[in-house]
């Protein structure tokens, strides 16, 4: 199955990428987003119409998501017993299904979903290496050209983006998201979702809710999340996406204080629908709502069933268990018709607002001239170059200088076979990414000889080809680039780790290159933040990015060569050890804060309190300062705003792009605030030796926190504002929040 699928996969990218150079034609992209007014009370119109003619089957079939493999049965898509499938990225494939379902009695179209999570043909960064670019019109594009291609192939929904918080790098899915700040994570969150939408796909932004704070990084474990973190942290992203049109959601796996998320009506119904007024439909995890059995609340599949309808989940992705126990619930009483009606409705509410009933279907002869297109390839190159973050550059190593003459490569990542990625092996027409070696080549002048060595026998450096080889090569050259990471089983879903180390042999090799003499310029491939603790004292440059995807390597040489100037900030801190996980910007101060290091401080007798990299922390080839922190009034009403500004100069001698970051701190309120807090931030390009006045609007309501109860207030007081290039800055102003 595994082979021919790949196959498969091969003959239709070649088939693509003839077809795409022969017809470069572009088709217009379809647009999704909620209606409002006549057009949406007359969907509520034809939504009742069908309700009254459809029956008890045909009900439960809308709430029915089934994939592409094994098990797969057409015949439920005909006999109106399926409402939505997953995991088809073939275009004649997904006609075909469509087809389907377009010759049933009531011809309701499927809803078409996909992981399209970092790209669908053109691969852009990991959404973690899309936060670090820390541009949300960037990032907002990356997810148009993924909706887009994916809506091109006739898929017309996607399970992104993910917006879980999470501080804890064990966890390997920490590369599906944004961070480790709600701010960040919300002004991410809106951006995917609108870019997603706007490329013609519906976003199902997931997963509702605590994912990302699994005991100990473990996937899948237990969340314990007090409310006032609940609110301040974990739900913000969340409500961002719904607030820029997200038309589904997904619920999570973990169980959030006790009660499994597929099961919590607090959260499904009574926040999501009755708070926030969600209007779309919510679909359970991969297999989730059969897994209420195993956490222990559910007897059997169909008490499973109702617990997770009665909740709030109208969907249930690859359980079977709708479609197996929800009509017989329902003929029981123990689910009452109008729930069920109610799932349904907001199924087909969402069918109606993405215009399903009148798309025409996907041209499996047209699809292709849309994939890898230029436009989409010169957004994942800027992703890649502008996420790329710079952590070290001792004596300037970088960019290369014209003192030398060869460089080597080290490393089987930096010459892919194939490039990781998350819809792997569903993907459609990938193109062979870019080699390091060859791409470097391309931008050092002619007289610099760049050799290559893999030293391992795979990109995840588990075993060594010929690691003496390699260490010739780089002894023998004037400045070493390595080019290493996490690859294959060790991130993604269900890759949590405890040691986070270079997998492998790699850390052995890192120390053998740097022996050599040599400078050694370590480039960082990774799903989440490594501890580079003994990297960050030994090797000369590290330059971080999270797999970069179609144009990565691409990326990485313009910053190598310095054509480009590196401008990626740390989205997710990176810890000095595993020991100080968590570990996190805005935490809250202590009674015994860290003074002169001493026992009965809040400290660690063996490991410093701060990160290795701060939360937005990046280096660039050039140097900012920052002066004249002001605000336009000393004092604003808890209703109010100011403006906030700083002059920002570009003190070095290349132009370059800085991340002007804003953190605020509430030093006395009536509870422990935190010690800083993003509320804003701007990413201006300055010449060199250029000065530009940056300006934010902040308002009063948006500085305030919840507590315990779940309430939100804003509390009048002395409100610090920081101004800089990472959460460390300790450039200052301040504005009072008054009563009035
Ligand atoms: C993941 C989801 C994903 C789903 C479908 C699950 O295991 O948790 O994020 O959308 O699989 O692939």
């Amino acid at each position: 199955m595994g082979s021919e699928r790949k196959n498969v996969n091969h003959l239709l990218r070649l088939a693509l990428c003839a077809f795409a150079v022969l017809f470069p034609l572009t088709l217009s992209a379809q647009e999704v987003a909620w209606k409002t007014g006549p057009e949406a009370a007359a969907i509520e119109r034809r939504i009742d119409g069908l309700l009254k003619q459809m029956t008890l089957e045909e009900k439960v079939g809308q709430l029915h998501l089934s994939g592409r493999g094994d098990g797969f049965d057409i015949t439920q898509i005909k006999s109106g017993r399926m409402g939505a499938v997953m995991n088809f990225v073939v275009p004649a494939e997904v006609l075909e299904v469509q087809k389907a379902a377009r010759t049933t009695r009531l011809k309701i179209p499927l809803i078409i979903g996909l992981d399209a999570v970092h790209g669908f043909s053109t691969y852009f960064p990991l959404p973690l290496g899309q936060a670090s670019t820390w541009d949300p019109k960037l990032i907002e594009e990356a997810a148009y050209w993924t909706g887009r291609e994916a809506s091109a192939a006739g898929i017309n929904w996607t399970f992104a983006p993910m917006v879980d918080i999470s501080r804890d790098p064990r966890w390997g899915r920490v590369l599906e998201g944004a961070g480790e700040d709600a701010y960040l994570g919300s002004v991410v969150a809106a951006a995917r979702t609108r870019g997603y939408q706007r490329g013609g796909v519906a976003t199902s932004v997931k997963h509702f809710v605590g994912y990302g704070a699994g005991e100990a990084g473990r996937d899948y474990n237990s969340t314990w999340i007090p409310t006032s973190q609940l609110f301040d942290l974990h739900l913000p992203p969340f409500k961002a996406s719904f607030e820029a049109g997200s038309m589904t959601a997904m619920a999570a796996f973990n169980a959030l204080n006790g009660l499994p998320a597929t099961a919590h009506r607090g959260m499904l119904t009574d926040l999501l629908r009755g708070k926030w007024g969600f209007k779309g439909f919510v679909t359970s995890d991969f297999g989730s709502i059969t897994e209420l059995r195993l956490h222990g609340i559910a007897r059997d599949d169909a008490e499973a069933a109702r617990k997770a309808l009665l909740a709030g989940i109208d969907m249930d992705m690859m359980g079977d268990v709708y479609h197996k126990h929800l009509a017989a619930e329902v003929k029981a009483g123990r689910v009452p018709m109008k729930a069920l009606d109610e799932a349904v409705r907001r199924v087909l509410r969402v069918k109606f607002h993405l215009g399903l009933f009148e798309r025409p279907d996907v041209d499996p002869a047209a699809a292709p001239a849309l994939m890898q297109t230029q436009a989409a390839r010169e957004v994942a190159l800027k992703a890649a170059q502008d996420g790329a973050m710079l952590l070290k550059n001792a004596n300037e190593t970088l960019p290369i200088g014209p003192a030398v003459k060869s460089v080597a490569v080290i490393g089987a990542m930096a010459r892919p076979e194939d490039e990781r990625v998350w819809t792997d092996p569903a993907g459609l027409g990938r193109r062979v990414v870019q080699a390091l070696p060859e791409a470097l080549k391309e931008r050092l002048p002619a007289d610099v000889s760049v050799a290559y060595e893999p030293a391992f026998t795979k990109a995840c450096g588990t075993e060594f080809a010929d690691k003496d080889a390699a260490i010739r090569t780089a002894a023998a050259s004037d400045v070493i680039v390595a080019m290493l990471g996490e690859d294959c089983e060790f991130m993604g879903e269900g890759a949590s780790r405890t040691k986070l180390d270079l997998p492998g042999v790699q850390q052995e090799l890192l120390e053998a290159l740097v022996a050599t003499g040599k400078p050694v310029v370590l480039v960082l491939a990774t799903g989440r933040p490594l501890v580079l603790t003994w990297a960050d004292a030994h090797v000369a440059a590290i330059l971080q990015t999270f797999h970069g995807g179609t144009e990565g390597r691409n990326a990485i040489a313009d910053i190598l060569t310095g054509k480009v100037n590196p401008s990626g900030r740390v989205p997710m801190s990176f810890p000095r050890s595993v020991g100080q996980i968590p570990v996190y910007y805005d935490h809250l101060p202590t009674g015994r804060p860290q003074k002169i290091r001493q026992r009965y401080e809040s400290i660690f007798i063996d490991e410093a309190n701060e990160a290795l990299y701060p939360f937005g922390h990046g280096l660039s080839y050039t140097r900012f300062s920052y002066a004249n922190a002001r605000v336009s009034k000393p004092a604003m009403p808890l209703n109010g705003s100011v403006e906030v500004s700083v002059d920002v100069t570009n003190a070095g001698s290349r132009d370059g792009q800085e991340v002007v970051q804003l953190y605020i701190r509430q030093p006395v309120a009536s509870r422990s605030r935190p010690v800083r807090e993003l509320k804003g931030f701007a990413k201006p390009m300055l010449r060199a030796g250029e000065t530009r006045t940056v300006r934010f609007k902040l308002d009063a309501a948006s500085l305030g926190a919840h507590d315990e109860a779940g309430r939100y207030t804003v509390e009048p007081g002395d409100i610090e504002i920081y101004l800089g290039g990472s959460s460390l800055t300790s450039v200052m102003t301040q504005v009072t929040l008054t009563k009035s």
